[in-house]
């Protein structure tokens, strides 16, 4: 028998003012033309007054556990991936914590920018295999408008808020094709951070800073990174791309999702895109387009997802899920 972390239930949550591209031209000097031709975002979610990053993951978190049909104090592990937690400290996992009431266990964040869902997600999984919880609520929730300069229109027009959520359970699995976590790989490379970062932090300036990026340079490492991992993780599971149902990418730009998956031959039907609605969501992304597609029907329990992420530090992962 081997124990492996199996997806039970998906959630995912967004604040309530929606932002088009033309709104965002009324802001700074862009268009719906550039923005959509460069990036294939049409529209983003801001958070408002009382919308906060835990607020957020709390209500994707309530949404997965009620798919899992299981309770807040049920769960002894959450793990919640952002680079936007409502303080510096304590976690943000640990409101989640409390808002759900399930007081004790373990609660803590995981700081890897847009890949921090898939970070979060390789702790969580090993944790659960090693036995060191038995249900875990894996988070990636962001706030990044409050992280951003609406001055620099080569960054505001490309990030959103929202969260997602999945229960993640440990079970014993000695099928042929079992259910869950099949592989995960993650990498960072410190060498890069320059490219993606904030002007501030508590222990430097004592803000938060904002975001600051050089677009076209994180483009080129992010398809030869993405494409790289996936292919690692097929690898390491004997998996030919052509079996894969579903690939679950990080939406920051329709153009990196679509080079990626042409690098390994994986046809756009079997993509899932939600840039084009929720922008670059960062740490959210995944679990936001992953409960998108578990939802409206398109991704089935027994089939194999690939998940992606890659973000500032920089930081990049995959992982290979049958659902
Ligand atoms: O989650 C991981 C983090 N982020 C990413 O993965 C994002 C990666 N990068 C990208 O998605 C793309 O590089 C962008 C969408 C950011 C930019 O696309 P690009 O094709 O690389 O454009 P560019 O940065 O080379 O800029 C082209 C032009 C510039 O004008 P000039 O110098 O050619 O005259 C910019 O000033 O577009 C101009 N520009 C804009 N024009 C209208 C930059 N931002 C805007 C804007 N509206 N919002």
């Amino acid at each position: 028998m081997t124990r492996l972390s199996v997806i039970t239930g998906t959630g995912s949550a967004l604040p309530a003012r929606r932002v088009d591209n033309d709104e965002m031209a009324r802001i700074v000097d862009t268009s719906d033309e550039w923005i959509s031709t460069r990036s294939g975002i049409r529209s983003r979610y801001f958070a408002g007054e009382g919308e906060t990053t835990g607020s957020l993951a709390t209500e994707a978190a309530r949404k997965a556990l009620e798919a899992a049909g299981i309770k807040g104090c049920d769960i002894d592990l959450i793990v919640l991936g952002t680079t936007t937690p409502d303080q510096t400290f304590p976690a943000t996992a640990t409101t989640v914590q409390q808002a759900l009431g399930c007081n004790g266990g373990v609660a803590f964040d995981v700081q890897a920018v847009c890949s921090g869902f898939l970070y979060a997600l390789g702790v969580a999984d090993s944790m659960l295999r090693s036995g060191m919880a038995n249900r875990a609520l894996v988070i990636g929730a962001e706030t990044m408008s409050r992280l951003l300069d609406f001055e620099d229109r080569a960054t505001c027009v490309l990030f959103g808020d929202g969260a997602g959520a999945i229960v993640l359970e440990a079970q014993e699995n000695d099928g042929e094709k079992p259910r869950g976590i099949l592989a995960t790989k993650l990498h960072a490379d410190g060498a890069h951070n320059e490219l993606l970062f904030t002007d501030g932090g508590a222990s430097t300036t004592g803000t938060i800073g904002k975001i600051r990026m050089s677009g076209n340079q994180v483009f080129k490492h992010a398809v030869q990174n993405l494409s790289s991992v996936l292919k690692e993780v097929l690898d390491m599971s004997g998996t030919d791309a052509s079996e894969v149902d579903w690939v679950v990418p990080h939406q920051a730009n329709a153009r990196i999702i679509e080079g990626t998956a042409k690098k390994l031959g994986l046809p756009m039907d079997r993509v899932v895109m939600t840039v084009d609605q929720h922008a670059n969501t960062s740490a959210a992304s995944v679990p936001l387009a992953l409960d998108a597609a578990v939802r409206d029907g398109r991704i089935k329990p027994g089939q194999l997802v690939v998940l992606e992420a890659m973000g500032g530090g920089f930081t990049w992962g995959a992982s290979l899920v049958r659902m």
